[in-house]
């Protein structure tokens, strides 16, 4: 069905492989359209609760944008390919109601390291490289880079990073707070899985709620305090509220209906 993606879905989970190792998972136009429709089909599932986004073979997670694509581009063609991927992909991913985490093999770079932030929150595997090369090849980062580094590590310790156009290693990013966990490459996928174990036994809904209101507090002209107002009087509305709380109160565990 997919040429350069693999899917697979185990206990709530879809798990989104990028599968062009021989180009270190670069994105190219292709990917990023199969990225969509693997991202869209996964948070359209109700049996979906969690999805994974990693990349295959053990060098990389994504190594950025596929520079062979863009390289005889435009002013036109480069705003377009921009917008374009961000509407696909990268403010795609960051406003699912499903949750998504990165788990970052190996080198995520670029447009690898963007989509990485674009997920709910990160993993990585001790080989980890991450940064944001842009600068070196004339460019900037164009799938959101320049805005959610920042919001994740401070504004300094992103100038830096996208101004020497340097790597970082797992420990640094760690330290950075640009992944919430470092372990060995073969613990990687096993952690992930355990991490979404955990979020599964949670209301989808409430979490979906969640997400759209932590997002609020990075949206321009949006207040993020009035967001969660509203996502929370939701929630009262919803069979997940009514089964958490009839649950606590019963003192069992909740079995949520993810409506
Ligand atoms: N776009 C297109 N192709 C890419 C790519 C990218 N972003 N990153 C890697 N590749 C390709 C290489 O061209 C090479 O293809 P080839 O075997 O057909 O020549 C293959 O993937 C393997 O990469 P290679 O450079 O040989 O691996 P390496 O281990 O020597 O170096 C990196 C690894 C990640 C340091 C290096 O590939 C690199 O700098 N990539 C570009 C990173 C970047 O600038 N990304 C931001 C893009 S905006």
């Amino acid at each position: 069905m997919y040429t350069n993606i693999l899917t697979a879905k185990n206990n709530g989970i879809t798990t989104i492989t990028i599968n062009r190792p021989s180009k270190l998972n670069a994105l190219n136009k292709e990917t990023i359209q199969e990225l969509h429709t693997a991202f869209k089909t996964a948070n359209e599932d109700v049996a979906t609760k969690v999805i994974i986004i990693t990349g295959s073979g053990e060098k990389a997670f994504v190594a950025g944008a596929d520079i062979s694509e863009f390289a005889d581009f435009s002013v036109e063609e480069g705003g377009k390919l921009a917008a374009q991927g961000q509407a696909l992909l990268f403010d795609f991913v960051a406003n699912l109601s499903t949750p998504v985490i990165a788990a970052v093999n190996g080198f995520a770079l670029g447009g690898g390291l963007e989509l990485a932030m674009a997920a709910h929150f990160r993993i990585a595997s001790d080989n980890a490289r991450m940064g944001l090369p842009e600068v070196s090849l004339g460019v900037i980062p164009g799938y959101g880079g320049t805005q959610r580094l920042p919001q994740l590590i401070g504004k300094g310790r992103a100038m830096e990073l996208v101004m020497t156009a340097e790597m970082i290693d797992a420990a640094t990013a760690l330290q950075y707070g640009l992944t919430n966990h470092v372990v060995a490459q073969e613990e990687l996928i096993p952690l992930a899985e355990k991490i979404a174990s955990k979020i599964m036994k949670n209301s989808s809904v409430a979490i979906g709620a969640a997400i759209r209101a932590v997002n609020a507090c990075f949206e321009d002209g949006v207040n993020g305090f009035e967001a969660e107002i509203n996502e929370f009087g939701n929630c009262f509305g919803t069979e997940d509220f009514k089964e958490g709380t009839t649950a606590f109160l019963e003192k069992r565990k909740a079995v949520f209906p993810g409506k």
